[in-house]
């Protein structure tokens, strides 16, 4: 029953907020954590609880609000009592110059020292403070009126929900999703049947859209803060004092910033950032350059949209331009087409690009790509080469902005586009480039682990008739088989055999290898614990899903839809028949590895990267993009680069890929280095 606190809940309450607040600052802003995620969970979980059981120990900048609140219908406004203007753009030194000459001229014989930091590639936002406590959070907007985004920024948790000042004070800043974390959430969509995000700024301004805070929560959103409003007018001189009390009240300030006397200086050390950024495990898209002195600032005041203080130098863009000879559309799995650039083949990074996706219609939008085009290719580190912008002066006459086809270009059905998505689908049952993806995905190595069974024997099953759907592979014959290309007799009946043996695989294996939209390998383990059975699975209400802690809206719905399809149940009834596993035997599946960061580089020979990543991430292993000083090991092939070089510094453990292979089949020995 829920009831006033007594004293010692309420000193409990206390001192954990206190604790959560001082981790949150470890981990958000000084990337220094003390603690695991698991007992970071315990505190919040226990904070969570007191809570619950006494409602009036929650109080406006308890850290619980971290963890979302209801869904709204729709944003109301914020006014920005002080505009939130944006940059003017400069390219080169001599517009850097040029700014300076200026600025120079409104302030003849003025000393003028320059703040120069990184522009990070975020999302703008505003975060006002009263009384100590974080009360409003906004959008950008027109730079007048923006969202109230009050809910959604409160989950972000490198920002304070309280601070040691009880003035009025609005602080400005970019979030924005790191590198490591962008590709880790990305793999966990894949997983889970969803489309890739197609990079990090465009998933942090989409994420701040959304109407679920709790939605919000799950994702990894982090903060840099570039400004404090009005900072004159609460008695800072300079703007690099301002950012000096920001960090000492606990607001993630970047440290790559750096106060310069005259433009040579400014110019030197713009020209320092060349080749550096790349190294940054958040993307940057330049730097910016601001005079420190808040009095010559009003004096330099703004034009209409930017201020005449501060200026943007742009790095130019990293890659190798080709040309884009066509766009193609690749059919997924559930059906989602996906345009992909055909391109003269390049050379990027070491290895020749000739495709890469293109994500969607309306990032071929954003950035004006058309067929014929001279295009600016990249790619870095273990990121998927990307068109990353088009030379316009290089376009050829006539070229046309590109529209999706009306058909699906696998099986000739029409190409729909759902309401409030922004991908095309093809909704035909029989389409075989569907068919064949989710019987690949059944087959693979994560889900069914049906050995022998790769893209191409599936196309040829497919194409010769034998299979519709994943059921159809279990009524598969020695001698059906044997009737296709390249089939000899002892493959035929290895792939029988394998077939057989994979119907030990236990239920969340299989959940996870139909496919239900984004239930991944974890999704798939964590419902298959908690609900116990397919039967119980197709029973389930919303809110019994939804009371999951994995659980989420979309997730939830998805199952629903899933279990209500005639076509799905009647695949399950088959499957069942074929004698595969329905039920959560109880068996706790060993994670071994749990808690601990494996980063993986270089080339392996024994299998892929993204094999040898699922391998871990089963036996409990977090799998990161970068190595960091949470980093536990890293796996390092041949070729291995810039990451065995900071592992090295760090003292991070490097393993060879024999270790890799050791800790796969052994575990992690008892102790020590001697992997
Ligand atoms: S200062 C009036 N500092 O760039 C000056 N902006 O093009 C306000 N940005 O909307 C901006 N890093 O979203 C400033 N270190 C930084 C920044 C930064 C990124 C973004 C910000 C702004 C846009 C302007």
């Amino acid at each position: 029953m829920a009831g006033s606190a007594k004293s010692a809940d309420r000193r409990r309450a206390k001192e954990l907020a206190a604790e959560i607040r001082r981790h949150e600052h470890l981990y958000y802003v000084r990337t220094a954590p003390e603690i695991t995620d698991f007992e970071f969970d315990m505190l919040m979980k226990e904070l969570e609880a007191l809570e619950e059981a006494h409602p009036d120990l929650r109080t406006e900048d308890s850290p619980t609000r971290r963890v979302g609140g209801e869904p709204l219908s729709s944003f109301a406004s914020v006014e920005h009592s002080v505009p939130m203007l944006s940059l003017a753009n400069t390219y080169g030194e001599g517009e850097i110059r040029e700014f300076d000459r200026r600025a120079r001229e409104a302030l003849p014989d003025e000393c003028v020292r320059y703040h120069v930091e990184l522009k990070f590639d975020g999302v703008a936002i505003s975060a006002l403070y009263r009384n100590g406590v974080f009360v409003r959070g906004g959008t950008r907007g027109d730079g007048r009126t923006g969202d109230d985004i009050t809910a959604n920024l409160a989950t972000v948790g490198a920002l304070p929900l309280a601070i040691p000042d009880r003035r009025e004070l609005e602080v400005r800043g970019e979030v924005y999703i790191r590198r490591d974390d962008f590709a880790r959430m990305n793999e966990e969509r894949v997983e889970g049947g969803n489309e890739p995000f197609a990079n990090p700024r465009n998933t942090a301004a989409g994420t701040l859209k959304l109407l679920d805070s709790r939605e919000v929560a799950r994702r990894p959103l982090r903060l840099f803060v570039y400004q404090l409003a009005a900072a004159e007018s609460l008695g800072f001189e300079r703007h690099s004092d301002a950012m000096e009390f920001l960090a000492e009240h606990g607001f993630p300030v970047n440290t790559e910033r750096t106060l310069v006397e005259g433009i040579d200086a400014a110019v030197d050390l713009i020209g320092s950032w060349r080749g550096k950024r790349e190294a940054l495990p958040y993307e940057t898209d330049g730097l910016v350059v601001k005079v420190d002195s808040f009095r010559q600032q009003a004096r330099l005041g703004a034009t209409g949209k930017a201020p005449r203080w501060a200026v943007a130098y742009k790095f130019p863009a990293a890659g190798e331009q080709t040309t884009l000879r066509e766009i193609t559309v690749q059919i997924g799995r559930t059906g989602v087409a996906t345009p992909v650039a055909e391109l003269e083949p390049v050379r990027v990074g070491g290895s020749t690009v000739a495709r890469a996706t293109l994500h969607n219609l309306e990032e071929i939008r954003r950035k004006d790509i058309r067929v014929g085009d001279t295009v600016v290719v990249e790619k870095g580190g273990e990121v998927i080469p990307k068109v990353a912008a088009v030379v316009r002066e290089k376009r050829p006459p006539g070229a046309t902005p590109w529209e999706f086809p009306p058909d699906c270009p696998a099986c000739g059905g029409a190409l729909v586009r759902d309401e409030e998505e922004v991908a095309f689908r093809c909704d035909s049952v029989r389409c075989p480039a569907q068919i064949t993806g989710r019987i690949d995905h059944f087959a693979s190595r994560g889900a069914m682990d049906i050995e022998g069974l790769g893209e191409k024997l599936v196309a040829q099953l497919v194409g010769a008739g034998l299979v519709h759907d994943v059921g159809d592979l279990y009524a598969l014959r020695e001698e059906d088989l044997a009737e296709l290309d390249r089939m000899g007799e002892v493959s035929a009946r290895n792939l029988v055999h394998a077939l057989t043996e994979s119907k030990g695989q236990p239920f969340h294996r299989v959940l996870f290898a139909v496919g239900v939209r984004h239930v991944g390998a974890h999704g798939a383990r964590v419902l298959a614990r908690e609900i116990g059975s397919a039967r119980k699975l197709a029973a389930a209400e919303e809110e019994t899903l939804t009371a999951i802690h994995e659980v989420g809206p979309a997730m939830a719905d998805s199952i629903r839809d899933f279990f209500r399809r005639k076509d799905s149940l009647a695949l399950m009834e088959k499957l069942a028949a074929a004698g595969l596993s329905m039920r959560d035997d109880g068996v706790e599946v060993p994670r071994p590895l749990e808690g601990r960061t494996f980063v993986l580089t270089g080339k392996l020979t024994g299998r892929s990267r993204d094999e040898a990543a699922s391998l871990l991430r089963e036996q409990g292993a977090r799998v990161a993009g970068s190595v960091s000083g949470k980093t536990d090991f890293l796996v390092a092939g041949a070729d291995a680069g810039g990451k065995l070089r900071k592992a090295e510094k760090l003292g991070v453990r490097v393993l060879d890929e024999a270790a890799l292979e050791r800790i796969l089949a052994e575990g992690l020995p008892e102790e020590g280095p001697g992997i």
